[in-house]
């Protein structure tokens, strides 16, 4: 018999039929992208609108030392206007955002159209302006998933500021290194943030964060909860000002390549990095990827479960959707909660046809056991999503098979920060579906399997290697914020003349492809990228820690959990409370989201004689793969490596 597991479904031919892409379609589409870029994305680049037309379309270097991308260089426009004004004229009255609460329970769902988003745009534009944001200004925005997020970063768009989101999972200490990191004139942040019952307080957040960034930052304050907050003299009230804030504010006109946001992400070294973002070419490929990656359709119900502080939020709940006329929802909950079926019970209520989450739900959801899903009508959906690390086969069953009914295609999309939009994903008219694999080039993306030692590129089928892109599409990042070096030596310094993604990939014997997960020091908990280096300069800030290693393991539901092996300074004991001391410790210095899972006191670390720290190692013994622990013999000591395996931390 053949093994589930390796399935392939093919499209029907009723998708198919009416999809915006059949294989047909999608083959001369892609081979079109490749042989004329510049004939292909000058026709595709008019599907938003312009103020003034671009003559040229692409001109881009990946030259080492010379990097540089530019796309429509001499047109403008205002994404804002693109997002919302040009709907206002022909569906001013469809719904452009649901709003889904935290709580159904306590709050309504509210439907908010696009000439109601135009006003709320315009009044947050209108007070960012009063506060003295200008053209080029920097605003960062840590809030809840409610609609004035939204509002914020079309507002921001609207008079051409730049945004920079930062997740409100994200501590004090981490957001304040954001407010100077992009040197930002406002902050805009809520009283608190309810999130699966429980309520972070965001403003106390953001009091402690601007304590160590300059005095004239000032703090717009939306009120979520009602919650008492300490106010000082540099906060305003958005509730108040929104009274007063004009409903019109004119979209001022921006060139294609002015920044539009910032975005910080988790790298291999150091400290988390701005990645630059532009107007034209970002928002042509978010709004183009949204429609033919999910087959997105006039008057459909489009829900991406992400947060607006990832990458995901940004070109899947608003910018793709919104530029695209569409429906988009915004949920500020968890998936558990108030119990597992809150997904499907979303879905349901809002009649969804499109659905995007990232595995690690997924995983949990599947845990929690199928009468949750099936309690709820799912009959509206038309295709599932998948995002943010590779998609188990087990969970790609049961997505297709419980939630999908065995009906619905699923694209499981490859993509980054950095990318803007999808690379490598299923079309759903188009593509014959094999779980696990996110398969197939998006139009205009040139991938290559690179051999990681020699940097040659790997041809023909069957092969394995690191992935690399070949040349620009227009939904690249442009560059670091305020460090081109930077940029240009993470992206570009590794393997000349192409982009490196730091994901491993095989392409497989029919040509598709399947991402294997990174081969840097980044590791992805729950979807979420992290850098090890960041946890551990967290853990060696901690008075009692005289060194620290972190690396990623397998982790059922989460995907990759954190392993830190943590050696105590001289005169201190290991003890259990000094363990949550330091998961304490992590929380507050980045976020919740990066306490490790698992802390295992290390007399020594296996190191070469030089110092280098073999973290080949460390990550074999996290992994319970002795048997491969490569050759130790460059160890300055040996011994170190047995105690570690004799006490490694129990996973179960
Ligand atoms: C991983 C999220 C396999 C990958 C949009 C990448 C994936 C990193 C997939 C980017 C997928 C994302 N299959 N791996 N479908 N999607 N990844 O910047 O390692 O938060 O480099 O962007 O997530 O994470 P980021």
């Amino acid at each position: 018999m053949r093994d589930p597991m390796s399935n392939t479904y093919p499209p029907t031919d009723a998708f198919a039929k009416t999809a915006h892409a059949d294989a047909e379609t999608y083959a001369k589409m892609y081979a079109d992208s490749m042989a004329d870029p510049d004939a292909f994305w000058g026709e595709h680049g008019k599907r938003i609108d312009w103020i003034k037309p671009y003559s040229k379309v692409k001109n881009t270097s990946f030259a080492p030392g010379n990097v540089d991308i530019k796309w429509f260089e001499d047109g403008t426009l205002n994404v804002s206007a693109n997002c919302v004004d040009r709907h206002v004229e022909t569906r001013g009255d469809q719904t452009a955002i649901i709003w889904e609460p935290d709580d159904p329970n306590t709050t309504d769902a509210m439907h908010i159209t696009y000439r109601d988003l135009q006003t709320s745009v315009s009044k947050m534009a209108n007070i960012l302006q009063d506060l003295g944001v200008s053209k080029g200004d920097r605003v960062v925005i840590y809030l809840p998933m409610i609609p004035e997020a939204a509002y914020a970063m079309l507002a921001c768009t609207r008079i051409g500021a730049v945004h920079s989101i930062v997740f409100a999972g994200f501590s004090p200490d981490a957001l304040g290194a954001r407010i100077n990191g992009c040197d930002a004139k406002v902050v805009i942040t809520a009283d608190h943030a309810p999130r699966g019952g429980r309520s972070t307080p965001l403003k106390s957040n953001a009091d402690a964060a601007l304590l160590h960034c300059k005095e004239s930052v000032k703090c717009l304050v939306v009120k979520r909860t009602g919650e008492q907050t300490t106010w000082t003299d540099r906060d305003y009230s958005y509730n108040d000002m929104v009274l007063e804030a004009d409903d019109y504010q004119k979209p001022v006109e921006m060139a294609a390549e002015d920044p539009l946001f910032i975005l910080y992400t988790s790298g291999s070294t150091g400290q988390p990095k701005g990645v630059v973002h532009t107007t034209g070419g970002y928002l042509v490929y978010a709004a183009m990827t949204h429609e033919y990656t999910f087959d997105y359709h006039d008057g459909d119900v489009f829900w991406c479960t992400a947060d607006v502080g990832w990458v995901t939020g940004h070109s899947y709940i608003v910018y793709g959707p919104l530029a695209n006329g569409g429906t988009t929802i915004m949920f500020e909950g968890v998936p558990t909660y108030p119990d597992a079926g809150r997904f499907w019970e979303v879905c349901a209520k809002h009649k969804v046809n499109q659905f995007y989450t990232a595995p690690t739900a997924i995983r949990a959801l599947m845990a929690a056991g199928p009468e949750w899903v099936e309690k709820h009508d799912l009959s509206d959906l038309k295709l599932l999503g998948s995002v943010g690390e590779p998609i188990n086969p087990e969970a790609w069953n049961w997505y297709y098979n419980v939630v999908g009914k065995g009906n619905v295609p699923i694209v499981d999309t490859f993509w980054q920060t950095e990318t803007g939009g999808h690379m490598l994903t299923p079309l759903p008219g188009a593509t014959t579906l094999k779980p696990g694999a996110a398969q197939a080039p998006f139009f205009g993306v040139k991938p290559v399997v690179l051999d990681p030692q020699s940097g040659e590129e790997i041809h023909g089928n069957d092969v394995e290697g690191v992935l690399c892109i070949g040349d620009s599409w227009p939904g690249q990042m442009r560059t670091v914020w305020g460090d081109h070096e930077r940029f240009e030596k993470t992206y570009f310094g590794d393997y000349a003349g192409y982009y490196f993604s730091g994901d491993g990939c095989k392409r497989d014997a029919d040509g598709d492809y399947w991402v294997t997960g990174r081969v840097d020091d980044v590791i992805n908990v729950s979807g979420h990228r992290m850098g090890t280096a960041e946890v551990e300069s967290a853990l060696v800030a901690h008075v009692k820690v005289a060194e620290a290693a972190v690396v990623g393991y397998p982790h059922d539901i989460k995907g990759q959990g954190i392993y830190a092996y943590v050696t105590l300074m001289n005169n201190e004991e290991p003890s259990e409370d000094l363990r949550k001391e330091l998961e304490k410790w992590v929380r507050s210095e980045i976020g919740p989201i990066a306490k490790p899972d698992l802390i295992q006191w290390a007399p020594g670390l296996p190191k070469t004689r030089s110092g280098k720290i073999m973290r080949r190692i460390l990550r074999k013994i996290a992994e319970d793969d002795f048997g491969a622990l490569g050759d130790t013999s460059t160890l300055a000591d040996p011994s170190v490596v047995e105690d570690l395996i004799e006490n490694r931390m129990n996973k179960s």
